[in-house]
């Protein structure tokens, strides 16, 4: 697959019926009746990143996550593969697991103790005899959703009627970046709460204009006029490089990580910014590349996930780190956490967008709504 600038053709539709514009009302930002049919409608039928794979390092690790509103319960099993259940166990409906853990044998219900392999198996219920001698336990496994490794990363459908995960991420891992992640490790994670509609953040990452001015100091070494920028499938992937005359020393966030070695060298010089449909914002560099998935914890409020992977062995410094979070939370967090103020404002309205720059918002505005009947 060839991916081109736009065409002038492109920009011709662009001009006509197509034109970029907003097509959610403003109250999918703050309503609770939208946050629960994102929840019920988007979340429960798309893939969901819910873990890196080294969060469950070891067979018999377990670790429940939620997704919307379904509870989620990983399991790395004994062959090493890691599955992702219903965290429930199917006695009486208890939560099987209420923080992380591990287990060399069985993972106990804590409230009538039915004992379930991390393979989710349904292996002993006390009493059985007495109790339940009519049940038969292999009925009565914990309930298996599709997952998904890809990147280091876990994914769970959970739904359980998903579409195969390689087709769901169309090709994006073939335009995504040239990292070998398994040649790299976790070296800073940072959960930052904010205070705005999830829907914001991700606009604001897919907003190409807001890079001239909101990132002005930070990022105005890299060329903005040469980004590019594509949608495939649902996600979305861009890159730019620095600008003439720039130097890799002149991003600061060069200044903190050492330089990742398995990159080839027309890599060292390139910023890419991509997006894992609905709320996985990525980016990378030379010297890391990182997640920082936008979690809706309310109507209005969400929680920021970064997580930062870099050469093995290195170490975030503390300026680094600075450099990294104001772009992140003081400049881009700040500015959605703005707009979300004005949002209930009975004049609030958006204007024209740029046609190509914002393009992608209505893109996403467009995917979103394929998901909300
Ligand atoms: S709810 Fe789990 S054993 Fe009863
Ligand atoms: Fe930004």
């Amino acid at each position: 697959m060839t991916l081109d600038s736009p065409t002038d053709l492109d920009l011709r539709m662009l001009a006509t019926e197509d034109r970029a514009r907003y097509l959610l009302p403003p109250e999918a930002y703050f309503s609770p009746e939208w946050y629960e049919r994102e929840q019920r409608e988007l979340f429960a039928r798309t893939w969901n990143l819910v873990a890196y794979e080294a969060d469950l390092a070891n067979p018999g690790d377990y670790l429940p996550v939620n997704v919307g509103f379904e509870p989620i319960l990983l399991m790395r099993g004994r062959d090493g593969e890691i599955r992702g259940f219903v965290n429930m166990c199917r006695h009486r409906g208890m939560a099987l697991a209420c923080e992380a853990g591990h287990t060399d044998g069985n993972i106990r219900c804590f409230y009538h103790g039915w004992e379930f392999d991390p393979g989710g198996t349904l292996v002993r219920i006390p009493q059985r005899s007495g109790q339940f001698a009519d049940v038969d336990p292999s009925q009565w496994g914990l309930i298996p959703l599709p997952t998904a490794s890809y990147d280091g990363m876990v994914f769970v459908h959970p739904s359980g009627d998903a579409e195969p995960f390689d087709l769901w991420l169309d090709a994006y891992p073939a335009h995504r970046g040239p990292f070998d992640v398994s040649q790299l490790e976790e070296v800073f994670r940072l959960k930052v709460p904010i205070q705005c509609n999830w829907k914001l953040y991700i606009e604001n990452h897919i907003d190409v204009l807001h890079l001239w001015y909101l990132h002005d100091e930070t990022l105005g070494m890299y060329d903005h006029a040469n980004f590019n920028h594509h949608k495939l499938g649902l996600h979305w992937v861009s890159d730019e490089r620095l600008r003439e005359g720039e130097t890799r020393e002149s991003n600061n966030r060069n200044r903190s990580l050492p330089r990742i070695e398995h990159l080839p060298t027309e890599e060292l010089d390139v910023l890419r910014a991509n997006l894992i449909f609905p709320n996985v914002p990525t980016s990378s560099s030379d010297t890391l590349t990182m997640t920082y998935q936008v979690i809706p914890t309310g109507p209005t409020t969400s929680e920021l996930d970064i997580r930062i992977r870099a050469q093995p062995g290195s170490e975030l410094t503390d300026a680094g780190r600075i450099d990294l979070l104001k772009v992140l939370v003081d400049e881009d967090g700040f500015a959605v956490e703005q707009v979300q103020r004005v949002l209930r404002s009975k004049q609030f309205g958006v204007g024209p967008l740029a046609s190509v720059h914002e393009k992608p918002i209505t893109d996403f505005h467009r995917d979103l709504l394929t998901f909300l009947p």
